[in-house]
């Protein structure tokens, strides 16, 4: 059989699998309100940007800016080709921003979480991994493991005694790396990060956090995880994505004590084999930061936005998993009912996606709600009536 012929085969059986991604293009930006292609306007409930910067002027005139001062990118690699001045004010910016002393982009943080274990790691050493963190992390941890022999070790989900059961017995290992989501995606909890510190210190281990859905999402300015519990600068190492609450565009980062750019810059295959941030990108996403920095109102309106949200679906019925974070999962069990409760709220212009396994287990599909800063009360009062009727019509409520 072809290449080819095998590609369409599998394909035709994702659809009869009801596994099948359709893209749904939308023609004009990422906003509270969009406008999707044949369906027109609709209120978007799934995307991650949080703060509704992904359109907000300061953020978009940043990035022309860059485009006439810079040009389009470097042309090539970093350390080869030099870097933009951009580029060390957002790491600057960065770093200072989350708690860290350095920080180093990368085009996505996709490539931060895969260019860190693997360099840091070498074979006397372990990760140790929640359960549930974001594929990024898994994957990262999967090509450590491949390249540098380093031991791995997974603990159930934000279960304290069994990170501390998997500490104790790695307690020979030359570097211990805890490494957690921030926010876990799917299902919207934030991990106990204080016990995490905790148990790090009293086994002298090394805290590694993924910040994505938690940057300029937790804390009263939006800081992330650490600010949430107070502990701004605890923690050693933080990943994060700009693709999301800061800015939306592409791009991650990695920050952590004043060496560890430099190593990385030095070491990590993602740094070294690849450009770096376009410009355009880079200055948005300073642009959010500084917007975020002078407007701490929207990390309180997206707060605010999540907790009624969360509070009207329980009234009208609902039983989303509870939680703290815009992250609003209604739990549905087979793929199937999360796939068609996902297009009846798209005919009634809600646009938000439904997820079944592989992605999240069997029998725990769901229907991932996620706020943002830019919506409305209407826009929220919109989405929650078509969820009650929707709802009605399903028997869910
Ligand atoms: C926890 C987490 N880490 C990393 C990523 C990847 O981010 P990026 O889009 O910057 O590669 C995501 C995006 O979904 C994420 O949720």
């Amino acid at each position: 059989m072809s290449l080819a012929a095998r590609l369409e085969a599998e394909l035709e059986q994702f659809k009869q699998d009801g596994v099948y991604k359709r893209l749904n293009c939308l023609e004009g930006p990422q906003a509270a309100r969009s406008k999707m292609q044949g369906r027109g306007e609709v209120v978007i409930l799934s995307s991650n940007n949080y703060l509704g910067l992904c359109n907000e002027p300061e953020v978009v005139a940043a990035g022309k800016r860059a485009l006439d001062d810079y040009g389009a990118g470097t042309g090539s690699v970093r350390f080869i080709c030099g870097t933009f001045t951009i580029h060390r004010e957002l790491e600057q910016a960065l770093a200072r921003f989350v708690g860290c002393e350095s920080s180093l982009t990368y085009v996505s943080c996709w490539n931060a979480n895969e260019g860190l274990v693997p360099t840091l790691l070498g074979e006397q050493d372990i990760v140790i991994s929640d359960q549930l963190n974001h594929a990024s992390i898994i994957d990262s941890i999967r090509l450590a493991k491949a390249i540098t022999k380093c031991q791995t070790a997974v603990y159930r989900h934000s279960d304290m005694a069994d990170l501390e059961d998997k500490l104790r017995a790695a307690k020979d290992a030359r570097l211990k790396l805890v490494f957690t989501d921030g926010v876990f995606s799917m299902e919207g909890d934030i991990a106990k990060l204080p016990d995490i510190v905790a148990l790090a210190r009293q086994y002298d281990a090394v805290v590694a956090v993924d910040d994505s859905h938690a940057t300029g999402v937790l804390g009263r300015t939006g800081r992330g995880t650490a600010e949430h519990y107070s502990m701004v600068g605890q923690v050693d190492i933080i990943t994060s994505t700009l693709g999301k609450a800061l800015g939306g565009a592409a791009g991650g980062f990695t920050a952590g004590p004043a060496a560890l750019a430099d190593y990385l810059t030095q070491r990590s295959r993602p740094q070294l084999f690849s450009n770096a941030l376009p410009p355009t990108v880079a200055a948005s996403a300073l642009a959010a930061v500084r917007h975020v920095q002078q407007h701490p109102e929207r990390v309180a309106r997206l707060q605010e936005h999540a907790r009624y949200f969360r509070e009207r679906l329980v009234a009208l019925g609902f039983k989303p998993l509870p939680g703290e974070t815009p992250i609003v999962p209604v739990i549905l069990g087979a793929t199937a009912k999360a796939i068609k409760m996902s297009e009846l709220l798209l005919d009634e212009g809600v646009f938000v996606t439904g997820f079944g396994y592989p992605v999240v287990p069997q029998g725990h599909a769901r229907i991932r709600c996620q706020l943002s800063a830019g919506h409305t009360r209407d826009d929220l009062e919109f989405a929650l009536s078509a969820f009650k009727r929707v709802g009605t019509k399903l028997g869910l409520i």
